[in-house]
């Protein structure tokens, strides 16, 4: 019998990647050696303290809900943050904590999208962002990017792409897959572009924190056609506890509560107790250390890659990712990234799962694992290029 799904799931693809890992977790059972480097999470743990205070907060009863806004002391110290870090000051009231940046992004399409209005993404991005805007029945509108314009849409392309039934815009930085990071420049001309437009512009800060050459800003209050998302899943480190959070305008903000109450009540409450360590000193500094450590996988991944026959073309400055053009070695990168994983027990990412623009001559490297493993992931790849 055929399952009755609704027709939007005909647009709802699955992740190559989690395909990929299931392979390499195939290959480990059977006790290959396998190196992940397709990975999209840091190797290393939550901070000590960031676990203890979860512990804590379910040994002190702490396992209720909270209102579906969030914690208010976990939403001031984020406001608080932004203020220390970014000399920018956020009303609390205007940040609502979510579910991971995914649950961010769901409630802010959800209470924004019509059926057919337009989204625009870039093409490559992040896979989910597409797959939103289909639950919605909005239409997602490619903007094809490369690393001339360090992969970020020109203001003609946007001009290009954009008609009446666009409403949004979506741009990470730090982005996924390629690591690349807005110019301040860049940032206040989409911010334009959009309050002329009358549309609406998400940035997803999600990899904030990790630069690597030099801060990035922030788009928090900005403009009030500009909604923020951000997690504590990568500086952080703590993609498992599920939890992120929006700054979203104020006027908006009563419609996201309305909905969160519904679509998910609330976000965990030993996760909002264990964010809230995150922002001790201590931490702050321990998550700086980890992101010198990632600077110099960076840094070595920069050095080698190209002498492989991967080219980079542009400098990724922040998040874990290197997205190379593979052209010289094959131009299948799906099938490299199989051969590679079969013959060499490597895991890397193709393009395939980021858009279909130049996908079959990219692949992502994640570089979040240890640099002697990368080291050794040099040698397999060495073997088979
Ligand atoms: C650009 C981007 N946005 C959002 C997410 C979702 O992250 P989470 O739900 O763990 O916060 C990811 C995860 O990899 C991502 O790369």
């Amino acid at each position: 019998m055929s399952i009755d799904f609704a027709s939007r799931m005909k647009h709802i693809k699955p992740f190559q990647v989690m395909a990929l890992l299931a392979q390499a977790k195939a290959l480990e059972a059977q006790g290959r050696d396998v190196i992940h480097m397709e990975v999209g999470e840091p190797d290393f743990t939550s901070p000590q303290a960031v676990v203890d205070a979860g512990i804590a907060a379910l040994r002190q009863g702490k396992t209720h809900y909270t209102s579906a806004l969030g914690l208010p002391e976990l939403r001031q110290t984020i406001a608080d943050y932004y203020d220390k870090h970014f000399a920018q000051k956020v009303d609390a009231e205007t940040i609502v904590i979510t579910p991971g940046a995914s649950g961010g992004l769901q409630l802010l399409m959800a209470s924004l999208l019509n059926p057919g209005d337009k989204v625009l993404l870039t093409d490559p991005g992040y896979p989910a962002n597409r797959n939103f805007v289909h639950l919605y029945s909005a239409e997602p509108v490619s903007v094809a990017v490369d690393a001339s314009n360090n992969f970020f849409p020109s203001l003609e392309q946007l001009e290009q792409t954009w008609d009446e039934r666009c409403k949004l815009l979506i741009i990470a930085s730090p982005a996924n897959p390629t690591g690349t990071v807005l110019s301040s420049q860049q940032l206040q001309q989409y911010i334009h572009f959009i309050e002329n437009k009358q549309g609406y512009l998400l940035v997803d800060e999600i990899y904030q924190g990790l630069e690597y050459d030099q801060a990035s800003e922030t788009a928090v209050k900005r403009s009030d056609r500009v909604f923020v998302i951000n997690s504590f899943s990568k500086y952080f480190g703590m993609t498992g506890w599920r939890i992120g959070w929006m700054v979203a305008p104020s006027e908006w903000i009563e419609g996201l509560d309305r909905l969160a109450q519904n679509i998910y009540l609330a976000t965990s409450t030993p996760a909002q107790y264990a964010a809230l360590a995150a922002f001790a000193p201590e931490v702050l500094q321990e998550l700086n250390t980890r992101r010198d450590e990632l600077k110099k996988r960076r840094d070595f991944l920069l050095q080698a890659l190209p002498q492989l026959g991967f080219e980079l073309g542009y400098k990724p400055t922040g998040a874990f990712y290197i997205y190379a053009d593979c052209r010289a070695i094959t131009t299948d990168s799906f099938q490299f990234a199989q051969r590679l994983l079969i013959e060499q027990a490597v895991a890397v990412t193709p393009g395939v799962d980021f858009g279909n623009y130049q996908a079959n001559t990219h692949v992502r490297f994640a570089y979040t694992t240890k640099i002697e493993r990368l080291q050794q992931a040099l040698e397999r790849l060495q073997a088979i290029v």
